[in-house]
């Protein structure tokens, strides 16, 4: 097993006494671009899905190098599972994504956040609208047994460029219903619908125009967003959240948070691109 390093130096002094090292158990990689691990849970550690929390290594002046991680893993899950995008350059990931089952990893045990079951109005149907890594919340929310007891039914919209980006996302999706713990709760309530914008697939198109167009909709059968039904989760790129929050309005949604539950909630899946 190897000990927690700087993310530069492989041959640093191991740095045991840390209080907050975590050991990763697992680690998948997906795409060049994406990866997904698991790591061990602090015992202390309570949280409520949706929620992200700051992981890291340490970095080249030996002080943490954190960034807010969506914790992937249900509440009720003993260790913690991370969906990561791999940014070449990125101070942390271009050194994250090469961390091994064995190896330590930093865990503040601080959740936060905006996308949980609480920042909403009890409703009927509960959407997810994710791109890319955004998937993360919800892939923990997916796996929460309270989802399935305050909705009907729940509607996971997934877009990304191309199709092995939703492996995760699909993988996921489809071990719910045989899944032990949770397949009973799921029975039928849970509809996946996932989108590529620039590689040919079954289902295409931004998540804003197969909403705004009613495409959605039809696909699946059911009646269009109202207020009083239907209450969203939302958690993407900065321009995707703006342009999901003005559809989400035209429908007559409005924007929640913690202290005051309403129709629909939106957290960044990352900072970046100037903004
Ligand atoms: P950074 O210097 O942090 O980022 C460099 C650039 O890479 C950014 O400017 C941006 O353009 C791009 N970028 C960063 N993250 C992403 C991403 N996820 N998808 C696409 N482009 C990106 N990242 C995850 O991979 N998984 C998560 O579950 C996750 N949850 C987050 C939750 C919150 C609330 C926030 C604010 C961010 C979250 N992030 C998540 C982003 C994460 O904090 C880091 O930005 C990411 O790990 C890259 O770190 P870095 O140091 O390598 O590069
Ligand atoms: P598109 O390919 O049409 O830009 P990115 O990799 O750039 O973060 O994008 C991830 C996914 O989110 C892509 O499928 C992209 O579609 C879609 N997307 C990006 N920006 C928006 C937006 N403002 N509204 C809706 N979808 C968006």
């Amino acid at each position: 097993m190897n000990d927690l390093k700087t993310v530069n130096d492989a041959s640093a002094k191991p740095v045991r006494t840390l209080p907050d090292a975590q050991t990763v158990t697992e680690v998948t990689h997906w795409t060049d671009r994406l990866f997904s691990f698991r790591v061990s849970r602090p015992q202390s550690l309570r949280f409520r899905s949706g929620e992200f929390v700051m992981i890291g290594l340490l970095g080249e002046n030996g002080k943490p190098l954190l960034r807010a991680y969506s914790i992937a893993s249900p509440s009720w899950d003993e260790e913690l599972e991370f969906y990561s995008i791999k940014v070449p350059d990125g101070p942390l990931t271009s050194k994250l994504q090469h961390i091994q089952p064995g190896d330590q990893i930093i865990l503040r045990p601080k959740p936060v956040g905006t996308l949980v079951l609480d920042a909403l109005l009890p409703g009927k149907r509960l959407w997810f609208l994710a791109t890319g890594t955004g998937i993360a919340p919800f892939a923990s929310l997916m796996r929460d047994p309270e989802t399935y007891e305050k909705y009907n039914q729940v509607i996971m919209m997934h877009t990304c460029r191309e199709k092995a980006e939703l492996e995760y996302g699909r993988q996921l999706v489809e071990s719910l219903a045989d899944d032990p713990l949770i397949g009973e709760f799921v029975g039928d309530k849970l509809k996946y619908y996932p989108t590529t914008t620039r590689e040919e697939s079954d289902r295409m198109g931004r998540i804003t125009d197969n909403l705004s167009s009613g495409k959605v909709f039809e696909d699946l059968g059911i009646p269009p967003m109202d207020k009083d039904h239907d209450r969203a989760m939302v958690c993407g790129s900065l321009a995707f959240n703006v342009d999901v929050k003005a559809v989400l309005e035209s429908f007559g949604l409005r924007e929640g948070a913690n202290s005051e539950p309403q129709e629909y909630v939106v957290e960044k899946a990352f900072v970046g691109d100037g903004i």
